[in-house]
């Protein structure tokens, strides 16, 4: 049958586990030896597309800011030691394997950052968590602590330190801060965010240099009110109300 509709032109299609050109990480080589990025895939690009999308409904935010985070949280654990461990099979053999060397916990930046706990307890039953709310004052326009709970042994643990957005990095470095206050040493804190801003990244890794951080994305910078351009807006509002 013919038609007048015009039939559009196919469009070509991205190799599915292309690395994509979309993303800083891809193409620079200047990133510090401590930031981890997820595997920027075809995949990982299209749940950003879809998390970034002012368009997004709330539900669908939240599943799919969730798929990532889920990657985030895996990727963070592979950054734990593990020591050797042998165990029997049910075949009665032997298996050199390995396990965790220590225990973690999880601490979150409040508000954006509890968003994250969910994912994390998925992957890490009974996982202890704390948490840190950290604003600026509003005299010394400084990051101030405004209320802190962590588990009693902290000192002990490695901690995932939760945080969506990495901005300015004001209130994350105010939180490592205050977790090595509390005798966590900064080569047991592994930092991780959805989307980060070079710059926002830049001060951060100087400061805490022993410190990994693991990143799903590196945007291009931010903007005059600190938003993280093209980012996704304010995560808490997106994930939080409709
Ligand atoms: N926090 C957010 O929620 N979004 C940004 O872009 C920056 C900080």
């Amino acid at each position: 049958s013919s038609s007048n509709v015009p039939v559009p032109p196919p469009q070509p299609s991205l190799q599915p586990n292309a690395l994509s050109a979309n993303s800083v990480a891809s193409s620079t080589s200047s990133l510090p030896s401590s930031v981890f990025t997820l595997p920027q895939t075809a995949q990982l690009e299209a749940l950003y597309t879809i998390i970034r999308n002012k368009h997004t409904s709330r539900g669908d935010f939240l599943f799919y800011s969730d798929r990532i985070i889920r990657l985030l949280v895996e990727e963070g654990l592979n950054h734990l030691p593990v020591v050797k461990k042998s165990v029997v099979t049910p075949t009665g053999s032997t298996y050199d394997g390995v396990g965790f060397e220590g225990k973690i916990c999880g601490v979150s930046i409040l508000r954006a950052g509890e968003a994250m706990e969910a994912g994390l307890r998925e992957v890490c039953r009974s996982v202890r968590i704390g948490k840190i709310l950290i604003q600026r004052d509003e005299e010394t326009m400084q990051p101030k602590l405004f209320y802190s709970k962590f588990p009693q042994d902290i000192a002990k643990r490695y901690v995932l330190l939760l945080d969506p957005m990495l901005a300015t990095g004001g209130s994350a470095m105010k939180a490592v801060d205050v977790l090595m206050e509390n005798g966590v040493s900064e080569d047991r804190i592994i930092f991780i965010n959805l989307i980060s801003s070079p710059e926002g990244l830049k001060t951060f890794c100087e400061r805490f240099p022993q410190l990994k951080v693991i990143t799903g994305w590196i945007d291009q910078g931010l903007n005059e009110k600190a938003y993280i351009i093209p980012g996704l807006g304010d995560f808490g509002e997106r994930r939080y109300c409709e």
